[in-house]
This record gives C-alpha cells, structure tokens and sequence, in this order.
C-alpha cells in the first residue's frame, strides 16, 4: 500500500502529511520557521531555514512510514518573493513576505499613474504591495540582486521545487502564478506588458505548469530520497479549496489561519473584477483553468498570536475561548488587527491596528472577545461583498485552518452571517488539496468523485433566529475600520 506527501509549507511553519489511499493521515511532522521584522511593516523568511524545515518534515516521515511514496504534492505560502542563483542553488537574499508592506508608495505610484484598469483586467488582482511583482521590482531597483542569467525568481513552492529537483526544474502552477501581478488570467501565460512595467526579465520566472501533472522527481539530495515524482502544487488558498471538495460554482470555504481567506468557487470562464474583491485562479487539472473569487483578511490568528506573543496575556492560542468566555460580550471594546494593512474589501496598506473603547473595566476577556469577533465581522465584510459579486447569497461556508477548532468563534461567526458555518472532519484541508492533485495525477486516485466523498461533516454552527444584535456590533466594528484607515503617511 502507498502514500501519498504533501508538504505545506506556510507562512509560520511546515507540515507535512503522508496520507493513504483513503485520504487518512498516517503520519505528520511540523517545523516553525523565524519571522524576520527588519524594519516596521517589513516581513522576510530566511528561503534556506524554510527549505531546511521541509528536510526536516521530510525526515521525520522518511523515519515513521515504511509505505512506498507514490507522489509529492507542494502547497505554500503564496505571493511571497524568492530570489535565487542558479549557479551555486542559493538564495540571493531574504525571501520578502506577501505582509510586507515595503513597496506601499510605489503602489500608491502606480495607482496615481492609472494602472489600476489593466492590472485588473489582466491579472485578476488589485495594486497593493501585498503581491509579488513589486516586491520583485525593488529587490531589483535596490541592486539586492542583478539582472542577468544567473538569476532566478520565484514563490515558495518554485523554490522548494528546485531545491527538491536539485536545480534541475525551475518550476510553479498556475495558481501561484496568478498571485504575481505578472500572470495573465484569461491568456494564461506571463503578461509581457506587466513583466514590462514591473522591469522583470521573463527569462528570470519559472515556467507555468498546470496544478496537477509531473513537475519533476526528487533528487538524491533530498531527504526522502530520490525518483520521487512531484505531481501537484497549489497555493495554499487554493489547495484548501479543492481540499474541501469545493468543486461546484458557487461553494465556498474560509481557512482561518495567520489570516484568513474566503473563497467561492467560480467556475471555468473567468468572472468580472468584483467589487473588494480578486479574482484567481483555483486550478488547472491539466484541462483548463477553474476560476476562484477570493476575499483576502490579512491577519486573524495572527492577532492571536499576538495576544500570546507581543501582549503575553495568553500563554496558548488555545486559551483565548475560555478567556473570552469569562465576560459576556466585549464590553463595547473593538479592535481591528491591521498589523500588515488592510485587505478585502478596504484594501489600504496604510491601516494600522486599533483598539478602541476601551474604559476603566476593559479587562482580558474583553480583549480576547474584541479578537475573536474582529476574526468574524472581517470575515461577514468579506462575505457580503461576495454575496454582492455573485449575485446571489452564498448557502454554507466550508471552514479549516488553526482557529476554527474554536466553537465560539464558528457560533459568533454563523450569526454574523446568516449563514451555515460546517466544519469538517479533517481540518487539515490546505495539505489534503495538494495531495490529491498530486494523488490525481499519478492515477493515485481516479476521479475528482473519490475527493467529494471523503468530505465529512464534524460540526455544523447555524444562525440564531433575531441577529439583530449582532447587526447593531456589526456597524460599531464598521466605525472602528473607519479609524483605522490611512493611519502612517
Ligand atoms: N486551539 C486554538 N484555538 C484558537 N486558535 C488557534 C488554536 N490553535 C491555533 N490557533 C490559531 O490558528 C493560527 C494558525 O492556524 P494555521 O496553522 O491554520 O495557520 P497557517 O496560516 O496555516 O499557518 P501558516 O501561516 O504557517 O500557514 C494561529 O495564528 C493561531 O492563532
Ligand atoms: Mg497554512
């Protein structure tokens, strides 16, 4: 019996899974990698600790399962920019991070310039420092690294691709592609226009492959050994979509994780830009792109994280349920978490976090509430402006990632919404995707059938009857995102 690999490599860590034939996990290993803050609103990862991480994974599976592997899938933190040698394999610099907000005025440039109709119609994507191509560009203006044949760019599974081939494949999917600001979604190839405007040589980017299909083997430096095919890569966003078996137009699911991400399934010709909104693609399964409409929430667990980390009044994320159950509402205390800007539906990097009504009684619980409720209303902001561009309500929202372990937040969640909240049986969705495109195209699994079984419901959250209440927080949250905008000049 054979397994199949799949290696999530995020933003604050990676995992990776080794799942049999039934989509059950047999094994996982997990490695967190540092956060970089060289100056405020700048955000980089070291690409050799990331890819020592997935060696690491790699090795602790190679050690629990003695199953044949009959596959590798990828699936990472997108828009992020590596840049590497092709000569000697290694990286030119620190990757920058899709939080980092570095390149805020050139984008506010670009804007002023009139470029926000084209990026739009082409790439699917708004101008916001957020994806990859402006970050490239000042890597290249700041002389961080040259122009010339040696060198390599590429987002995280382009560089953990490499690294596992051995330099022999210079790779990506088109779902990552399409998070550059260089990709052109109806066309699918590399926009020379954009590459243009941007200064990229498009010698310098990987090829663009579909989602599922061969992109190589593995080398005999890699940790789990060599000949191993890799046979799918996603975006992690996209990944979770096909993870949670949301094949049909219209279905819907949002990963709360460092951030969160909703996105709607929207079928095989490419929608209007929509309002908030981006549009990008979900995956090619080696026929043709399907389509995605996505709402992009910078940071929700991450706001978590720093009530542990950066404020210590929890010692585990895990404690932030029965701490915000220790008052009975938020005690008219709001915070909105725009540590890295704001994303849909405001888009403005300029946003900086705020807390406000805050009184003499404010306490811990209301804190702990103020962050599990702002994880929510962001959400519904998300949600309403999607519910907008489709036309039609969404019916059920599909949910994973690390904090949807919390009931409270699901709960509080459905209510803003009106909406059904499942959670399903294996939250892990974001590595479940890209094992089955790997899976799929090594005749691991059939069919696309075999992944909508093995969805399973573990919890359903439905709305109370009278949201009024809720409604009435809803606005206050909305004033509180007022005061939060356009904060640092
Ligand atoms: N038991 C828990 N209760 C509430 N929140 C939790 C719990 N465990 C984790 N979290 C939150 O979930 C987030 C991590 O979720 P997840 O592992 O899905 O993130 P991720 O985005 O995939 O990570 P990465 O950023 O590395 O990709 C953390 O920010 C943390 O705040
Ligand atoms: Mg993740």
């Amino acid at each position: 019996m054979a397994v199949v690999v799949s290696i999530d490599a995020g933003t604050t860590g990676v995992r990776s899974f080794a799942l049999n034939e039934k989509g059950e996990q047999l094994a996982i290993s997990y490695r967190e990698f540092t956060q970089q803050y060289p100056h405020p609103g700048w955000v980089e990862h070291d690409p050799n600790e990331i890819w020592n991480s997935v060696q690491f994974t790699l090795s602790e599976l190679n050690n629990t399962i003695e199953e044949p592997i009959a596959a590798i899938g990828i699936t990472n933190q997108r828009e992020t920019a590596v840049a590497w040698s092709r000569i000697s394999g290694e990286p030119l610099c620190n990757a920058i991070v899709w939080q980092d907000l570095r390149t805020s005025a050139r984008c506010e440039q670009l804007l002023e310039l009139g470029y926000l109709d084209q990026v739009r119609r082409t790439t699917g994507l708004l101008v916001n420092p957020y994806f990859t191509a402006t970050k490239i560009e000042w890597l290249l203006d700041n002389k961080v690294v040259e122009k010339n044949s040696d060198l390599a760019f590429g987002t995280i599974d382009s560089w953990l691709l490499w690294k596992l081939t051995d330099g022999s494949t210079h790779a990506t999917d088109v779902t990552n592609a399409s998070r550059t600001l260089l990709y052109d979604i109806r066309e699918n190839r590399w926009s020379s226009e954009l590459c243009e405007l941007f200064g990229v040589p498009e010698s310098s980017l990987p090829e663009v492959l579909p989602s599922s299909g061969r992109f190589g083997s593995t080398a005999d430096t890699s940790a789990i050994g060599a000949g191993i095919p890799i046979s799918g890569i996603a975006g992690d966003q996209q990944s979770a979509l096909f993870g949670q078996a949301c094949l049909e137009p219209g279905m819907t699911k949002n990963t709360y994780g460092t951030g969160s991400f909703v996105l709607m399934n929207a079928g095989t010709h490419c929608p209007e830009p929509a309002e908030g909104l981006v549009t990008t693609v979900a995956w090619d399964l080696g026929d043709g792109p399907t389509y995605a409409l996505e709402g992009s929430v910078f940071v929700t667990g991450a706001a978590i994280q720093w009530l542990r980390d950066g404020l210590g009044i929890i010692s585990h994320a895990s404690e932030i349920g029965d701490l915000a159950l220790s008052v009975p509402d938020n005690g008219g205390v709001f915070f909105v978490p725009a540590f890295a800007g704001l994303g849909s539906p405001w888009w403005d990097p300029r946003a900086r976090g705020t807390i406000i009504g805050l009184t003499g009684g404010t306490g811990r619980g209301h804190l702990a509430r103020a962050v599990i409720e702002a994880i929510a209303f962001q959400t519904r902001d998300v949600v309403e402006a999607m519910s907008q561009a489709a036309g039609t309500p969404i019916k059920e929202m599909r949910v994973d990632g690390g904090a949807s372990v919390m009931d409270l937040l699901l709960q509080i969640q459905a209510d803003q919404l009106g909406v059904r909240v499942a959670r399903p049986v294996v939250t892990e969705t974001t590595a479940q995707g890209a094992a089955m495109l790997a899976g799929l195209a090594e005749g691991f699994w059939s069919q696309t059938e075999e992944i909508k079984s093995a969805w399973r419901l573990e919890k359903a959250f439905d709305p109370q009857d009278d949201r009024s209440a809720w409604d009435e927080q809803h606005l206050n949250w909305l004033r509180a995102v007022q005061r939060s905008k356009k904060w640092v000049d």
